[in-house]
């Protein structure tokens, strides 16, 4: 079993940055000069995924245009003679027909966007990812996590280690210590209460899952938040298939959240060096004043 499709589930409301995203999906805010969707669809292509699966929803059509032709942009950019902004915008447009876009109509949770795609996807596994999690790693994170599971065969999920206190914020596994970054889930609880939580490895978004999946949200249980969980429908998968958790090498930012979104867009400025040039300074002088 290959891994050959990526589903990106970009259908969700964005409520924590409104109102920045009342009429922009979150999917397209920027780090530096690139929207979280392109990293994440750039991860997938450098992992080998051949086609892409997008569940969009209401006011998402920026993200169909982003990976499309712009005819008007590029003349006016050929006609001004700035090439390397053609080349840039010409690079992340796909060949026609390996990017599939369907409606997720009503935002009833991850699992019910993951579902939206059984038809797309067929009996073979895929993977999903989450742009808002954006890793900086120097192997992709899915590449890492199609390689566990060429060897494994099963569902992965990629897992982090987060404090006590933030585990009602995450999928949290109920399973041994990690050994070589690996371990077999023994049960799967959403935002469970600290004092609650079995472990304190959280689940991030980049998933590889088997197709018995969709059978399962097939049932549109709803889990926390009144939503349809893809934590719950895999916790539900253990019963009949080994689950494992993946810690990758990589850092990770939660771009999810406002902090986690600025601390992306820091680490990757730095390494541009004509904005960490004017960056640093002012750094240096903000932080004598906080
Ligand atoms: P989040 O819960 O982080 O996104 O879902 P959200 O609901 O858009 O954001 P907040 O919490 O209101 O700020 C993770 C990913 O799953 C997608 C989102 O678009 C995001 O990329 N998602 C979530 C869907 O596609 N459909 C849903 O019903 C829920």
């Amino acid at each position: 079993m290959k891994v050959r499709k990526a589903v990106f589930p970009v259908a969700g409301l964005g409520t924590r940055f409104l109102p920045a995203t009342k009429a922009m999906a979150k999917e397209m805010l920027p780090i530096v000069d690139k929207p979280l969707i392109q990293y994440a669809v750039e991860e997938a292509y450098a992992s080998g995924i051949s086609e892409i699966i997008f569940i969009t929803g209401a006011g998402k059509q920026a993200i169909e245009n982003h990976f499309d032709h712009s005819c008007e942009l590029e003349h006016m950019l050929m006609a001004r003679g700035k090439d390397s902004e053609l080349k840039a915008i010409h690079a992340l447009i796909p060949d026609s027909g390996s990017i599939i876009y369907t409606r997720q109509n009503q935002p009833l949770g991850l699992g019910h966007a993951i579902w939206c795609a059984r038809n797309i996807v067929g009996r073979e596994p895929f993977a999903v990812l989450l742009a808002d999690d954006l890793i900086k790693a120097d192997k992709p994170v899915l590449k890492q996590m199609i390689e566990k599971f060429d060897e494994l065969q099963s569902s992965i999920v990629s897992v982090v280690e987060v404090a006590k206190e933030d585990t009602s914020k995450y999928g949290i596994l109920d399973a041994p210590p990690l050994t070589d970054g690996v371990t077999k889930i023994r049960g799967l609880v959403e935002k469970p209460k600290p004092d609650e939580a079995p472990s304190n490895l959280a689940i991030i978004g980049r998933y590889i899952l088997t197709p018995e999946i969709f059978d399962i949200l097939e049932g549109k249980e709803v889990g926390a938040g009144g939503e349809i969980q893809i934590t719950d429908a895999m916790a539900r998968l253990l019963e009949s298939q080994a689950i494992y958790g993946y810690r990758y090498s990589g850092s990770r930012f939660d771009c999810g959240n406002k902090a986690g979104f600025q601390m992306a867009n820091l680490a990757f400025s730095m390494e541009r060096p004509e904005i960490r040039e004017q960056l640093l300074p002012f750094l240096k002088d903000l932080l004598k004043t906080v």
